[in-house]
């Protein structure tokens, strides 16, 4: 995209120290790098805890990075001190994962939706007639600013966390895993939601999930994290169309097909074991272990993070890259190198 980025991302690392006397240092986020355009959605998906969340709170400054940077409007925030940072965080915002644990249950909605205008200097009648129209840009009645989190609905209660979120006008909201804990005929209300004010408000979105409907659903561009890493990144339609990564194909033949005969036909990649701890990832490529594909060269060279062909906008992580329709499309990746697949160790 030739805009300037709206938020860029170079290198985030984040290692926290092990938990309990001995126990090894955890490599959570490991060398992470995008962009996000003004008005873009970049989703970000993996399995958990490959570190979306981590980087999702590293770039909002709720954590503070081990290493790399975060560039916001052409302005390194990495390591702004927490006064220069408060103009910043009307811009910078955050919706959570679990509406109501993280609402304060004691406090009114109004209170809760007009702190941030207070904080940043509005009077309280001001931030009161605010809340009152934020109430019903996210589709609730403002009637209601004086009842507590806990006598509203989950899907209600993420429309209250949105609100505070919008408060102070943010142009980049990180959404991590806005409808993960709500049922599913109300994630769909709370996904229309965010498009629908996206359109009003020109907001850009970091939209973690780990349903990848989802996020095809909402995001311009998609991350695909494995262990602390991005592994494939890029435009939607590559992908989800055409992904490169072992690791994207298999969550992709993961997900469910609405039509029962491609359902059937679909060739299913199934994962072996869960992913290793991010306290003692693999040698190499970090995926190997659990690869279909993987080689020698695998085991002890880590691939960079690379286009595959000229003019290409999709970059992936792996030696061998695969080409060709995703799996569920009813035809059979090819192997961008020519290779034939797994060599027997
Ligand atoms: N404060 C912490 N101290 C130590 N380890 C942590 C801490 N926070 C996260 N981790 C570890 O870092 C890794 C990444 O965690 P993170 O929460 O970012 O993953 P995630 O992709 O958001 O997972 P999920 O889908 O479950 O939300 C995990 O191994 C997690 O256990
Ligand atoms: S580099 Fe090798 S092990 Fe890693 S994803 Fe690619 S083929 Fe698999
Ligand atoms: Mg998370």
């Amino acid at each position: 995209m030739s805009t300037t980025p709206l938020l860029s991302v170079r290198d985030l690392t984040m290692t926290f120290p092990g938990r309990g006397p001995r126990a090894a240092r955890v490599r959570a986020v490991d060398g992470v790098s995008f962009d996000i355009a003004p008005g873009e959605t970049l989703g970000l998906v993996g399995e958990s805890g490959c570190g979306k969340s981590t980087t999702g709170r590293m770039i909002v400054r709720l954590l503070e990075p081990t290493s790399g940077s975060v560039t916001y409007d052409g302005r390194d925030i990495t390591r702004l001190p927490q006064r220069a940072l408060k103009p910043l965080r009307r811009e910078l915002q955050m919706v959570f994962q679990d509406p109501h644990s993280s609402l304060n249950p004691r406090r009114t909605v109004a209170r809760i939706i007009s702190d941030p205008l207070l904080v940043h200097g509005s009077s309280a009648a001001e931030a009161r007639r605010r809340a009152a129209e934020l109430m019903e840009l996210v589709g609730l009645i403002p009637e209601h600013l004086d009842r507590h989190p806990h006598e509203f609905s989950g899907g209600q209660a993420q429309r209250i966390g949105i609100a505070r979120a919008l408060a102070t006008g943010p142009r980049l909201v990180v959404a991590d895993e806005p409808v993960s804990a709500l049922d599913v005929s109300v994630q769909a209300q709370i996904v229309n939601l965010m498009e629908r004010l996206q359109a009003e408000l020109g907001l850009a979105y970091l939209f973690v999930a780990h349903d990848l409907s989802v996020v095809k659903r909402v995001c311009d561009r998609v991350a695909v994290m494995y262990l602390g890493r991005i592994v494939e990144i890029g435009p939607k339609d590559r992908v989800y169309g055409d992904p490169a990564h072992p690791y994207t194909r298999a969550l992709l033949s993961a997900v469910p097909l609405p039509d029962p005969a491609a359902e059937r036909a679909r060739e299913r990649i199934v994962l072996a074991g869960d992913p290793p701890s991010p306290a003692a990832p693999p040698p190499g490529c970090t995926f190997h272990p659990r690869c279909p594909k993987a080689r020698d060269v695998c085991r002890k060279e880590p691939p960079p993070l690379r286009i595959t062909a000229a003019g290409e906008a999709r970059e992936v992580a792996c030696h061998f890259p695969e080409t060709g329709p995703a799996p569920g499309d009813g035809a059979r990746g090819q192997d961008a190198s020519g290779g034939s697949g797994r060599d027997t160790p």
